[in-house]
């Protein structure tokens, strides 16, 4: 008999659903993956930029969107985080009000430019120290950052010894914690070692999503045949860096990092003059992240390393988020199993691991 794996479902503390005719079918996605709850990011057009009231011509509320995600399945997850998109007309009272109503759990930093509708984002330099990053602290509100440095270009940008991740983790965030004490932070999809080892050598009010993509790939998988669908940001890195990811991931007893695949479904990849950055992973995160487990040495039939896998996937996100974990199960089958190429009406949508030599190892069924 093939070996399986029964877990509790499972939360993806980082996701993308969209907006318009497709999003029911990106939530239809994940709850066939046997995830529970999910935290939506608000970079949909326009933002998700006030908590609540009707949306205007220039941002979203979180009580707007959130209708809008619910309508389309999303009532089915017993967790929907927003998290409320920072600009330059978010104010502390907006903080306080939405910590009083309940709707605001998190908020999200975006570096200006530096991925997918992002362009709202205000630099890292204008919160350090400021009146909004106080209402996070003082309501308890989770800040989470997209961690790269903003406005690098070029070899500042990327090199093997530099990137825009780990320029931010090396000068901006621990100016972040010295200044907000009490602020309760997600490093969201940290793809460096240099990040890694941050977060494990930080107090537990710090934390990090991981995506699979992230655990399986380096650039090399990128550049070879130029995978765009493997094209995300932070973009995948180098060996040392996967190194570093599963060595934090699979860490007994570790409580800072848990799952956020990041899956964000883009239907145009190529564009005139570039790639469009995010890869889609809906359906099949939890056997990839089965996978990388394996490659990093751990024996998912032990009962130590079902325990470590189910830390990261299952438990350490809700704990940080302050909720319980699900009380239903889904399970993993050792069994391969195939993804294909989704046609959506603007175009088709490549998952992975398409085109990317292996198969999934694993098979994923719920009741
Ligand atoms: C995300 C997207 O497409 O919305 N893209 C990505 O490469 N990860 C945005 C983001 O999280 O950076
Ligand atoms: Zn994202």
């Amino acid at each position: 008999m093939s070996a399986s794996l029964n877990l509790p479902r499972w939360y993806d503390l980082h996701t993308h659903f969209r907006q318009g005719a497709n999003v029911a079918s990106y939530i239809a996605d994940h709850l066939a993956m046997g995830c529970a709850g999910a935290l939506a990011m608000p970079n949909t057009q326009p933002p998700v930029a006030l908590v609540n009231g009707p949306e205007t011509d220039t941002a979203w509320s979180i009580e707007s969107y959130r209708n809008i995600l619910l309508n389309a399945g999303a009532d089915a997850f017993d967790q929907l985080i927003i998290p409320l998109y920072l600009t330059k007309d978010t104010t502390p009272e907006m903080i306080d009000q939405g910590a009083e109503s309940g709707l605001l759990k998190a908020c999200k930093y975006y570096p200006p430019h530096g991925t997918t509708n992002s362009e709202h984002g205000v630099p890292m330099d204008y919160w350090i120290g400021g009146d909004v990053f106080r209402a996070l602290e003082v309501n308890h509100i989770v800040l989470c950052i997209h961690g790269e440095e903003h406005g690098l270009f070029g070899s500042d940008y990327f090199d093997e010894n530099q990137t825009a991740e780990s320029v931010f983790y090396s000068d901006r965030l621990p100016r972040i914690l010295d200044e907000h004490a009490e602020l309760r932070i997600v490093c969201e999809h940290i793809t460096t070692r240099v990040a890694a080892e941050f977060v494990s050598n930080a107090t537990e009010r710090v934390a990090a999503t991981i995506t699979p993509q992230h655990l399986l790939y380096t650039v090399g998988h990128l550049i070879q045949g130029l995978r765009y669908h493997l094209y995300c940001l932070p973009v995948v890195k180098f060996e040392q860096d996967l190194a570093a990811l599963r060595k934090a991931v699979t860490t007994p007893g570790q409580t800072q990092f848990f799952a956020g695949t990041d899956s964000a479904p883009h239907t145009t990849k190529a564009t005139e003059c570039g790639c469009a950055a995010g890869c889609y992973t809906g359906g099949c995160a939890p056997q990839l992240y089965a996978m990388a487990f394996e490659e990093a040495g751990v024996d998912l039939e032990s009962e130590d390393g079902k325990a470590l896998f189910e830390r990261f996937l299952c438990t350490n996100g809700p704990a940080f988020y302050g909720f319980s974990p699900s009380e239903k199960l889904f399970e993993l089958r050792r069994e391969p199993s195939q993804v294909e190429t989704l046609q959506r009406d603007e175009g088709p949508l490549v998952p992975l691991p398409v085109g990317m030599e292996r198969e999934l190892t694993w098979t994923l069924t719920q009741d």
